[in-house]
């Protein structure tokens, strides 16, 4: 029988050239989709009753006097997968930061709105992530600060400096947070 010898000839092939060099996985490169904010509240600890109203000035600070935290809503589409929250910035931006800052990523067990104060700021569910944050004057900044699964509409983060520091930037598409999915 031919058959036997050639077939044992390309299996010997296949085995030596699994060993010598792996297949490459085929994957197709999928491309993320940016997401920015589509709402950003600032609360305060020192003042737990004042609303601060929609701004696209991102404040995060803590000192003496307490917490400024950030609320942040995003929407993302339903069935989305492998969401990040990520911060950017250009090369020298226009940020005011006090060198490099710590910023924990809280997930919240509800929505919030431009209304919203830090006494009616909602729950936690807790810590999604932690990253940190430094700018550069000669290269731009891109890091990651949650990495999670994701499925559902509309992704609520409350952003607090665990320590001593500030950050202070007017988000736009270069500076300040937004999240990716789909990649
Ligand atoms: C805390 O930091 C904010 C922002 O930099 C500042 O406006 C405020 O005066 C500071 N408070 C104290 C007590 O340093």
């Amino acid at each position: 029988m031919q058959l036997l010898p050639t077939f044992t000839t390309f299996l010997l092939i296949l085995a030596s050239s699994a060993t010598a060099s792996p297949t490459p996985v085929v994957s197709a490169k999928r491309t993320c989709t940016t997401v920015y904010p589509t709402l950003q509240v600032p609360v305060d600890s020192s003042a737990p009753d004042r609303v601060y109203g929609s701004s696209s000035e991102v404040t995060v600070w803590k000192n003496s006097s307490g917490n400024r935290n950030m609320l942040f809503k995003f929407d993302i589409p339903i069935g989305s997968s492998n969401c990040k929250l990520k911060f950017h910035a250009v090369a020298n931006p226009p940020i005011a930061i006090s060198g490099t800052i710590t910023i924990n990523a809280y997930s919240l067990t509800s929505t919030f709105v431009s209304s919203t104060s830090w006494n009616s700021k909602p729950a936690r569910a807790g810590l999604a992530g932690t990253a940190d944050i430094s700018v550069s004057n000669t290269a731009p900044t891109e890091q990651t600060v949650v990495t999670q699964m994701c499925n559902s509409g509309t992704i609520n983060y409350e952003l607090e400096a665990p320590t001593m520091g500030s950050i202070g930037l007017t988000s736009d598409a270069n500076n300040g947070f937004y999240m990716t999915y789909g990649c």
